[in-house]
C-alpha cells in the first residue's frame, strides 16, 4: 500500500479553510461553502478519471449535496465504499470535523487513480452532506439504494476527525471485543477492524475500541447490515491520563478543544495523526480491494 503524502492531505485542507473563509467562516448545509467544498472534490475526481455523481436531497428547507465517486472497474458485485462527511457546523470551518476525514480518503481516491491500480472490488467514495444535522446525506444514499444495489456493498469505511490535536488512536470496535456499547457491527465489521489494526501494529501505534454509538455516518449502513469499520481520533471527549501515558498528548484536555468550534482552523491538526490516519485507509483500503477473492 502506497504512504500518503502529507503535504498533498494539508494542500486539501487548505483549500477547504480557503473556501470556508470566503463563504462567511464555515462549510455548513444549506450554505455556500458547502457546495463549493463539493465542487472542490468533484472537480478532483473528475480530473483523475472517476465517474462522479451530485446527488441532491433536501433537509430543512435547503438542498443538500452527497459527492459520489466510482473508481470504474472491480466486481461490480463487491464493492467496497470509503466516506467521510464534508459539511460542517455553522460556527466555524470543519478541519478537522471532518475536513480532515474528506482530505485523507480525497488523496486515497486521488491515489488510486495516479496508481492506475486494478483492485479485485470495486471502489466507491463518498463525501456526506447535512452529517451534522443527523447524518441526513449517509441516510438519504442509503435509503434511496435499491435493494440490490445495497447488496452490492460488502463493506463500508468511515472517516470522521482524524486529525485531532490531542490525538487518541480509536477503531470502530466491530466485534465488541471491549464488551461495551451497544453491541458488535454486522457479521464482516471485525474483519475491517482487524486490517485496521493491523497497519496501526505496523507503525507500532497502540490502538483502542471506539463503539458504533450512532454519531456518524456508519449509522445508516449498520442499520442494514452492511459491515462497517474506521477510526476516530477524538471530540471533545477528554484525555485521560491513562491515554496520555498510552499516546502522548495532554491528559485532562479535550481530544479536540475547538470541536466545533470557530478555532476548528487548519491550525487544529495534528500533522502526526492526520499522516497515520491518512495512511491507515489507504492501507485499509489497498489490503481489502486488491485481496484476491476465494475461488
Ligand atoms: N460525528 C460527530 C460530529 O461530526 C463526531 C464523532 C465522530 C463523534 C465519531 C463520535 C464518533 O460532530
Ligand atoms: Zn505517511
Ligand atoms: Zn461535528
Ligand atoms: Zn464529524
Ligand atoms: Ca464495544
Amino acid at each position: 500500500a502506497p504512504d500518503l503524502s502529507l503535504a498533498n492531505v494539508k494542500a486539501h485542507l487548505s483549500q477547504l479553510q480557503s473556501i470556508a473563509t470566503a463563504n462567511g467562516g464555515n462549510r455548513a448545509h444549506g450554505r455556500s461553502g458547502y457546495l463549493a467544498s463539493a465542487n472542490y472534490v468533484m472537480g478532483q475526481l473528475d480530473a483523475a478519471g472517476f465517474s462522479t455523481v451530485l446527488q441532491s436531497f433536501t433537509y430543512n428547507g435547503a438542498t443538500g449535496y452527497n459527492v459520489i465517486a466510482d473508481w470504474p472497474g472491480g466486481d461490480p458485485n463487491d464493492i467496497l465504499m470509503t466516506g467521510a462527511h464534508l459539511d460542517s457546523v455553522t460556527a466555524g470551518p470543519g478541519i478537522n470535523d471532518n475536513g480532515s476525514g474528506s482530505a485523507s480518503i480525497l488523496e486515497t481516491a486521488l491515489e488510486v487513480a495516479r496508481q492506475s491500480l486494478q483492485p479485485a472490488k470495486h471502489l466507491r467514495f463518498a463525501w456526506w452532506g447535512a452529517e451534522e444535522l443527523g447524518l441526513r446525506g449517509s441516510q438519504f444514499y442509503v435509503s434511496n439504494l435499491p435493494v440490490a444495489e445495497r447488496a452490492k456493498i460488502k463493506g463500508y469505511l468511515n472517516f470522521d476527525m482524524v486529525g485531532s490535536p490531542n490525538a487518541g488512536y480509536f477503531v470502530y470496535d466491530g466485534d465488541n471485543s471491549d464488551g461495551t456499547g451497544s453491541g458488535p457491527g454486522p457479521a464482516g465489521s471485525a474483519a475491517l477492524e482487524r486490517t485496521i489494526q493491523d497497519y496501526f501494529t505496523s507503525i507500532s501505534v497502540p490502538t483502542r475500541g471506539t463503539d458504533f454509538d450512532g454519531r456518524s455516518d456508519y449509522g445508516p449502513f449498520i442499520a442494514v447490515g452492511i459491515p462497517a469499520g474506521g477510526t476516530f481520533t477524538g471530540a471533545e471527549g477528554i484525555k485521560s491520563a491513562a491515554q496520555a501515558t498510552l499516546w502522548g498528548g495532554t491528559a485532562g484536555q479535550a481530544f479536540d478543544v475547538c470541536y466545533h468550534r470557530a478555532c476548528d482552523t487548519t491550525a487544529n491538526i495534528s500533522d502526526t495523526a492526520l499522516d497515520r490516519n491518512a495512511d491507515a485507509i489507504a492501507y485499509t483500503v489497498w489490503t481489502i480491494a486488491t485481496a484476491v477473492p476465494p475461488a
